[in-house]
């Protein structure tokens, strides 16, 4: 089995978590694509749904779903989406697709966080995956150098401008045992929009991906 049919079994799989009648959060990447298309044979039956991204709203629009603003909807069932590491506490790493903004607020509006990935995205510690962190333009170089005194290596990613309008800074060489400590204090910074570590609002279900078919873990 591929990784990319691995990330397709995860995606169907989550399709069990959408409630007839819903409006449904949807995530962004490769393994939410696998989501949007399972979630088109029932989209007789749902709302619609609330994107984290313009590339998943295309999408959604593509295959005849309504997108509602996120704030004409008081909340949310269910939020389906991916993520770049997972650890066993279900913290999560994410914005390797630079949507974490986007998603950590339509994470905060839903009552279940269905987080779909294949199976090498888990982890014992986070941080191998270079931290996403998205900043106003005018505080790169500033939050890049608290990022550094925090013990990372920051990257500027070259050429990436947000949905928001911002940059993000890769933060390489962390070994991230206190994610939600992490998580508070790199929020602090001035001109910080977002940190990419779900830790405070972690996962509610985790579906893995495996050769074996979806593991679905509650
Ligand atoms: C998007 O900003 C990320 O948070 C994605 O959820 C994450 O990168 C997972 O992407 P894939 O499903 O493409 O691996």
């Amino acid at each position: 089995m591929t990784q990319d049919e691995m990330k397709k079994a995860a995606g169907w799989a989550a399709l069990n978590y959408v409630k007839p009648d819903t409006i449904v959060g949807v995530g962004t990447g490769s393994t939410v694509n696998h989501f949007i298309d399972a979630l088109a044979t029932m989209k007789g039956q749902i709302q619609g749904a609330v994107s984290s991204s313009v590339a998943s709203t295309e999408k959604l629009k593509q295959l005849g779903i309504e997108v509602f603003d996120s704030n004409e909807v008081d909340g949310l069932d269910v939020y389906v989406d991916g993520a770049d590491e997972i650890n066993a506490q279900r913290d999560m790493i994410k914005g390797g697709g630079a949507a974490l903004t986007r998603e950590k607020i339509v994470a905060a509006m839903s009552k279940t966080f269905v987080c779909i990935v294949d199976g090498t995205k888990a982890v014992d510690v986070l941080g191998k995956f270079p931290l996403p962190v998205e900043v106003i333009p005018m505080a790169r170089s500033y939050v890049a150098r608290e990022l550094v005194k925090l013990g990372g290596t920051p990257e500027y990613r070259q050429g990436v401008v947000t949905d928001n309008g911002n940059i993000i800074l890769d933060v390489h060489n962390l070994s991230i045992i206190n994610p939600k400590e992490l998580e508070d204090k790199i929020n602090a910074l001035a001109g910080v929009v977002t940190v990419g570590l779900f830790a405070h609002r972690g996962a509610d279900v985790v579906i893995t991906g495996t050769p074996e078919g979806a593991k679905i873990e509650e």
